[in-house]
């Protein structure tokens, strides 16, 4: 299997100018996720690859602080965050493991593409629900390639075959829905949209 590290970064200037799919989708979610964030929001998030979605939100929030295991992503957020003015968002190189921060001290925690590339997708949940404060609320798009027999399944396997993908988990709805509530997470917000990656909004319940 490819080191996934070696394969973002031989991608990541690609990746930066690809583009974002569904452009409609996209700006609905962004649009979405943005009602939940006020002047003084706290913001982690984790696989942010070259930061677009980062600094859409950024002028909406107080701090984003964006990682990627990839240095080649990062190096590309940083630059087009510096080429628009945006100051408020701190790209960090980190896996989600390594990352250090206090327990319950953001508002909302974005994981967009992500949990789908890691081993431990249900750790990754829960540190997702540690870092949020009480009442904050956890933002993803994931791709459940366990659901249906895609292309990108085809692909997958192929790409498994010849060595040239990294470690790709085949998630399910049903599996991801599991883990989101068994880290205590409620569900605020649902897409399940023909052919669209699912989009959800989950909360974290407020302190009694
Ligand atoms: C498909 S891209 C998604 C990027 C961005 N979130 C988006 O939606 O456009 C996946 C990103 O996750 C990063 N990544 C892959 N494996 C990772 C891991 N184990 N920990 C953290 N980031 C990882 C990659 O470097 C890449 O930038």
């Amino acid at each position: 299997m490819v080191d996934a590290v070696d394969f973002w970064d031989a991608r990541a200037e690609s990746y930066s100018k690809s583009s974002v799919g569904n452009e409609e989708a996209y700006n609905e979610k962004l649009r979405t996720t943005q009602k939940y964030f006020d002047k003084e929001s706290l913001v982690f998030e984790f696989g942010c690859g070259t930061g677009t979605t980062a600094i859409h939100h950024a002028p909406f929030v107080q701090r984003i602080v964006a990682t990627d295991i990839s240095s080649n992503m990062i190096e590309i957020a940083k630059n087009k965050a510096l080429a628009e003015n945006i100051t408020n968002i701190e790209f960090q190189r980190s896996t989600l493991e390594d990352f250090e921060a206090t327990d319950a001290s953001f508002n909302v925690v974005m994981a967009h593409n992500i949990l789908h590339l890691l081993e431990d997708p249900e750790q990754a949940i829960k540190i997702a629900y540690r870092l949020l404060k009480p009442g904050g609320v956890f933002v993803t798009s994931t791709v459940c390639l366990g659901d249906s027999f895609s292309h990108w399944r085809v692909l997958l396997i192929i790409g498994k075959l010849f060595r040239k993908v990294p470690y790709v988990n085949v998630l399910k709805r049903e599996t991801l829905n599991r883990y989101l509530s068994d880290a205590g997470f409620a569900v605020d917000l649902e897409w399940n949209r023909k052919k669209q990656t699912p989009f959800i909004i989950l909360k974290k319940p407020a302190a009694r």
